[in-house]
């Protein structure tokens, strides 16, 4: 199965786990998005960071010029991976692969270490009581974030694709 790994970073946690991934495909490109040049694979998985809720801009402007593909999709986020925004941040990705008409096969997620430059800003920013405001729980949040993707989460990516085209 001929497959593109299109991906789209700012500071390299979605890049790192694409190639992880990468390793389950026998034949397989990875590609920064702006680097692709054609669209004849027969599975394109999309890598992205998540951004507001949702695919980086990038990311969701190469989703657009999909239409009828078989895909599949990674991101990592700051968010715990097994919370509702997760979810949410899952379902709003899933739904601009099917309004072209794309086959969604499957897809991977794990958290990834926020850009120190924002906690700065967030610290600075905001207070405690803002919804981005440095209080105790979302200061854990951004310290546990901080360690990944760590290697339990590129073994784990590897062996969902490898599942998932078997
Ligand atoms: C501008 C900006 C907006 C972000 N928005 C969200 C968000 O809405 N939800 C979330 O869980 N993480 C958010 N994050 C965290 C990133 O999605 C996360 O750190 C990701 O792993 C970055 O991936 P990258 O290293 O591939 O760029 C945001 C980060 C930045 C810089």
């Amino acid at each position: 199965m001929k497959t593109l790994i299109a991906y789209s970073t700012l500071t390299g946690n979605t890049r790192k786990v694409c190639e992880a991934a990468s390793k389950a495909f026998s034949q397989v490109e990875v590609k920064d998005i702006k680097e692709v040049d054609n669209l004849d694979y027969d599975l394109i998985v999309v890598g992205t960071w998540i951004d507001k809720g949702t695919a980086d801009t990038k990311a969701k402007k190469f989703i657009e010029t999909l239409e009828n593909k078989k895909v599949a999709f990674i991101f990592t986020l700051g968010a715990y991976p097994d919370s509702k925004h997760a979810e949410d941040c899952t379902n709003k990705i899933k739904e601009l692969f099917t309004e072209n008409g794309n086959e969604v096969i499957g897809h991977y997620h794990c958290q990834g270490a926020i850009d120190p430059k924002l906690i700065e800003m967030m610290r600075k920013s905001f207070g405690p009581d803002h919804p981005h405001g440095p209080n105790p729980e979302r200061v854990k949040r951004w310290e546990d974030a901080s360690k990944h993707p760590d290697q339990n989460d590129l073994d784990k990516a590897y062996e969902y694709f490898k599942e998932l085209i078997k």
